[in-house]
This record gives C-alpha cells, structure tokens and sequence, in this order.
C-alpha cells in the first residue's frame, strides 16, 4: 500500500533518544534567581526521581522499561506514518506530504507518551498521587488516564478559559477518577490571590503549573508531573520522531521539511528531535518550522532565563520567553499558549535550526486549512494540530508555485473530537 506506512507492535522503540550530547551548543543549567530559598534544591520536593535523572543525563540513548513499552503497546502504539494522497492531489502540489497519527491515543494526543512513563516511574517511587496543571486538557485528560490504569490518583488545575467551553473532556477526566479544578483555583495561595484580583481570571499555564507545584510543595504525598517543556517530557517523546524515523525508511522517503506546532514543545520535541539530533550530527539537512499563534509566539520572545511558572516556584530555566507574567488572549488552540518554549529547543532555534511562523489570533485560516485537511484525509486535528495542519498546506502551496518536489512531514499531535464547539465557533458552522 502507498499511503500507509508502519513497523510491527514489536519494534516501539526500546530507548529514548536524549539529545543532550548531540547539541551545537551546551545545554544552560537551571538557575535560582536572585532572591528567595533555592528553587534548585527543591526540584526533588516536586519531580519524580527518575524524571530528574533523565533531566540531566548525558547518555544518548535512555532504555525504556519494558513495563512501559506494554503501556505504549496498550494505548495503540506504534501510531502508522499517512502519505497524504488525496491531500497532495486536492492541493495540485508537486509536494510529496507525509503526517504522523498521534491522534489515535485512547485520550486523543501524544501526551499519553510522557504520561504512561511519569505514572509508571510514580509507582516505583511509592507515589500515590500526582498534581498537573492542563491548558488544552489534552495533558489533563491523558495523566488521568495513566493514572487510572497505575492505580493513582490525579488532581488537575485546568486553565479556566479553556475548563469553561470543554465539558466533554471535564467529564472524561473524572470518569477516569480525577480531581479537576479551574484554575486560578480557591486550592492554592496562587489561585486565591489572582482571584481576589479578578473573579473571573481566564488563567494561563503559567498558573495552572504554579497551582499544581504548589500543592506538591505542600504535601509530601504529592508529586508533579508536568506535560511539557523539561528535557525528560520532550525525552520520552521521542518515541513518535523514532517511529516516523523507520517509517520513512520503509516509504523510502527522506523528510525536507518537518512541521509541528509548538506551546511549550513536547510534541514539536518529540517528532523532530530524533531527526535535529542528525542534522547536528551532520547526517542531513532538513528545514524545521515550529507553528505557533501570533498569541504566543514564544520562539520570537528573548533567550533569557526564566520561570517556567507564574508564582516563580520553578527556577529559572534558559529559553525563548514571552516572560512568565505576559498576558496572552485566549484562543481555541489553547494548549499553544504558553510563555516559554522547552529550553533543549531552545538551544536549538538558537544555533539557527529551527524557524518558526505565528498564525493570526483569528483562528479562520488555520481551521480552514484543517477543514480542508478532514475533508481530505478524513481525520480531525486538535485545534493546536490545526496549526500543524495549516503550516504544512502552506508549504505544500509554496512547492506548487516553485515547483518543488519536497518532502513535508508533520505530527497531527492530537484529534479534535472533543473540541467541536470551537470550529463551530470560528468557522461558523
Ligand atoms: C493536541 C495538542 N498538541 C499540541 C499541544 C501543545 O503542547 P506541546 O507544545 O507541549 O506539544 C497541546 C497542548 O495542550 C495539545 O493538546
């Protein structure tokens, strides 16, 4: 068959590829800012041991326990590579167009990938309860999903703009046992104090991490784990680049350009990270494109040290930032709005190897390129992989006028089931 490539339930990958050693240029510590107890020292207080570790690694390849391998193998892994026939054909382009299908989770994204691994490590460490924050409510829906089947229990500050539209995905995350609160929350000193200032803040991930470290801060029985940004998220997401890397071998296609859209960068991460670690190694050229909203164009923000949180309970990390404290509007492709972008692609957009394009505030052109998308290929992109979606029609339309025959990849992180509300909204419909 010409449209659908894949590799055999035997062959998910058996380790992580870590990027760290392959870098252009070292990676930058975390930082403990100027004033206050040391948010360094207190990393162990609030991240899973085995996460740290791997946080810091210099190997270049980290095994993954064959106890999360069947988790991956359970939640549908691997996920087949599409040649987007009919699409390449409705948009008359010389452009050979190739997408991932991390839609087909049991949850509907990628984020399952880290979650499965964080609940995993949690039991080993004798944890019973994990603390999250969730903007799009992808990542809340996906750790309570891992927790249910670990055995855990979930508690998650969910960004009150979004909390307030998706009730699908609300009642999806307590029917798998899970405490969820729009965040600001009355459950955190955090949340208290934003409210006090404005009953009907819309929130920011920012806040919602600040609220979900805050409580692990507190209790000693909690643990948090977080969905994006830090090298061991982005680390076992690789599994979805790895993958793709052997399913383009088997369609005999070598990518030259790799799309995915980026908030905070686990799934961008994961889908390119495997192919950067060549590109630094000398072993092919291809061109990445991060696509963003002009909301949160945080790769076009400084490259300074930052917080990763709202309430400054993180230390201060070295990435491309909007500032921990930028107010951004609230779009439908929420999960997209975050201030930083993960510091290891930091690194990366800095030594010039990634490029990055921020779609308008008005969702219209990036949902009718994914309404041509469905109606093409039949499958509903999250609105954040709308934005993937779009950014690769876009490329595809530029071969059309050039008359390049590239090769374009791209990641549909997520499906768009439970966000109809919001393509109804913006496409009027
Ligand atoms: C489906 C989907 N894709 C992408 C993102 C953006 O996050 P990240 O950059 O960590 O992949 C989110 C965030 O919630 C999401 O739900």
């Amino acid at each position: 068959m010409e449209n659908q490539f894949n590799i055999s339930v035997d062959d998910i990958p058996k380790k992580w590829y870590n990027i760290l050693p392959d870098l252009p240029e070292p990676m930058p510590k975390p930082m403990d800012p100027e004033e206050g107890p040391s948010r360094v020292q207190n990393l162990p207080n609030l991240l899973l041991g085995e996460c740290l570790k791997q946080e810091f690694s210099e190997d270049t390849w980290i095994d993954i326990p064959e106890g999360v391998r069947e988790l991956f193998a359970k939640a549908g892994r691997p996920r087949p590579l599409f040649r987007a026939t009919r699409l390449e054909e409705y948009l008359g382009t010389p452009a050979k167009i190739y997408y991932k299908s991390e839609f087909y989770s049991p949850t509907g994204s990628h984020k399952v990938n880290t979650a499965l691994a964080q609940a995993y490590y949690a039991v080993k460490e004798g944890y019973e309860h994990l603390s999250t924050e969730t903007g799009a409510g992808q990542w809340g829906t996906a750790l309570s999903y891992a927790c249910s089947i670990a055995g855990l229990k979930a508690k998650v500050f969910w960004v009150r703009a979004v909390h307030s539209w998706k009730a699908d995905r609300l009642a999806f995350m307590r029917m798998l046992g899970s405490e969820v609160y729009a965040s600001p929350s009355d459950q955190t000193e955090c949340g208290r104090k934003l409210l006090a200032e404005d009953p009907n803040h819309p929130g920011s991930l920012g806040i919602a991490v600040s609220e979900g470290l805050e409580v692990a801060d507190k209790d000693p029985n909690v643990i948090y784990s977080l969905g994006s940004v830090l090298n061991h998220v982005l680390l076992h997401q690789t599994v979805i680049g790895l993958e793709t890397m052997e399913q383009l071998a088997a369609a005999e296609a070598e990518p030259d350009i790799m799309v995915s859209c980026l908030g905070g960068g686990s799934n961008f991460g994961g889908f390119a990270i495997p192919f950067l670690g060549k590109v630094c190694r000398g072993e092919a050229d291809i061109k990445f494109i991060a696509a963003q909203s002009e909301v949160a164009p945080n790769l076009q923000g400084e490259y300074r040290y930052d917080h990763a949180d709202h309430a400054e309970i993180t230390p201060m990390l070295k990435m491309y930032t909007l500032g921990h404290h930028a107010s951004m509007d609230p779009i439908k492709g929420d999960g997209l709005r975050y201030h930083g972008c993960a510091p290891v692609l930091s690194v990366l957009r800095h030594a010039g190897l990634i490029d990055t394009v921020a779609y308008p505030k008005d969702e219209r052109h990036v949902f009718e390129r994914a309404k041509i998308f469905v109606q093409n290929e039949g499958f509903l992109p999250a609105p954040e992989s709308a934005y993937s979606a779009a950014c690769a029609i876009d490329e595809a339309l530029k071969c059309k006028k050039t008359g390049e025959e590239k090769t374009i990849v791209f990641n549909i992180s997520g499906h768009g089931f439970m966000d109809m509300n919001g393509y109804q909204e913006v496409l009027g419909f």
